[in-house]
């Protein structure tokens, strides 16, 4: 796998590890400011390998891939909207140049399946108030540059796929949330504010809707979709759990017993997508796969984990995030 020192990807090896007994991982991370060897904390060094290495870098990543490793997980990305609105250049080369190496190193070692971990954010946005859905059969309609970037790394998987033959699925998930989530996006980013009584920054008029999960579901859904998934398919992945950012906000605000007037309205994000919502009917139906987490008890549990992990938070808010807080928000961190 790539990616496994981030927020989905140590929750995959954790996950893994103690589900599937017989399986061992190779784990190949460039460890950006996202990745984090924290996060790798306490996992069983016996069947997880690191390697620090970036998969742009061709003879690095082939000589990565075991002989007879059965699949490669793509989780590595450059992942945070806001950051692809200032400058894209890094999302197009780890995002789509990245996924074409890894796909050859792919064929070149015989690898069985190759799993990409995409996002609903390559479909675009839905309208307010309707009963439309994300499906496998939504047009891919990326409006920001993050979601440019993994919807051409779609497109090159199945470029492979038809081209080479390569065995791929790819899964697009909804917002994850849950332990380990870097604080620049809005779960994290509130609770460690609130925390620490700063301000909570919501953008434009805080009533835009993402649908979340909680990430060890996701992180089950790509097992499932590893496993059991048909080449060739796309599996959409969703809890079925919209909610509007101010909502979420609040309830981060009275969970930690913290006055809602820390709420700041700021400027809107650029080609702000207004609404995310997944039909999860193909990786139910066909899968079996449902969700175990409610948001009731997913919130609560991530909530605890960072009130119980503040030195976790602190080793963050203390480098280069003071730099790039103030760059975004135009006010420093106290
Ligand atoms: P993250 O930013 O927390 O972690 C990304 C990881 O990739 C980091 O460990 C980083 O060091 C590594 N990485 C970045 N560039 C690399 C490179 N050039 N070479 C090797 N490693 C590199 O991201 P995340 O939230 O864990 O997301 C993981 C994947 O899931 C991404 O592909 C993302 O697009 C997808 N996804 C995320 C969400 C979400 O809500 N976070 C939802 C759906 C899909
Ligand atoms: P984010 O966590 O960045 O995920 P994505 O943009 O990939 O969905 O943002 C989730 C929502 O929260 C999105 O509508 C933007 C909003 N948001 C804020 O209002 N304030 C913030 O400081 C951040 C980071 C996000």
């Amino acid at each position: 796998m790539t990616g496994g020192a981030g927020f989905i990807g140590s929750a995959f090896v954790r996950l893994v590890l103690e589900e599937q007994p017989d399986v061992s991982i190779v784990d190949y991370d460039a460890l950006t400011y996202a990745g984090n060897l924290e996060n790798l904390a306490g996992v069983d060094g016996t069947r997880h390998t690191f390697i620090k290495g970036d998969i742009c870098d061709r003879e690095a990543m082939l000589a990565a891939v075991p002989d007879g490793c059965d699949a490669i997980f793509n989780f590595a990305a450059e992942s945070h909207v806001d950051r692809s609105i200032h400058s894209a250049d890094e999302f197009l080369r780890t995002n789509v140049i990245g996924t074409q190496v890894l796909l050859d190193a792919a064929r070149a070692k015989g690898v069985r399946r190759f799993v990409q971990i995409s996002t609903d954010e390559v479909m675009g946005t839905l309208p307010d108030d309707s009963d439309d859905y994300f499906t496998e059969a939504s047009p891919l309609q990326p409006n920001s540059p993050y979601a440019a970037s993994k919807a051409a790394a779609e497109f090159v998987v199945r470029a492979a796929q038809e081209t080479h033959g390569v065995d791929a699925v790819i899964t697009r998930c909804g917002n994850n949330y849950g332990p380990r989530q870097f604080p620049e996006k809005l779960i994290p980013l509130m609770i460690a504010n609130a925390m620490n009584d700063e301000p909570l920054p919501v953008y434009g008029d805080g009533r835009n809707v993402r649908d979340w999960i909680y990430v060890d579901d996701h992180c089950r859904a790509i097992w499932s979709a590893y496993e059991n998934g048909r080449s060739g398919e796309a599996y959409n992945i969703g809890s079925r759990n919209e909610q509007e950012n101010i909502n979420v906000v609040k309830a981060i605000l009275d969970a930690l017993g913290k006055p809602h007037d820390l709420i700041k309205y700021v400027t809107d994000r650029l080609g702000h997508d207004r609404r995310y919502a997944i039909d999860p009917a193909k990786v139910e139906t066909e899968l079996g796969w449902k969700p175990q987490t409610t948001w009731e008890n997913g919130l609560a549990a991530t909530i605890k984990w960072y009130q119980e992990n503040q030195s976790w938070v602190n080793h963050i808010r203390s480098g280069e995030y003071k730099e790039y807080y103030k760059a975004m928000y135009g006010t420093a961190l106290g």
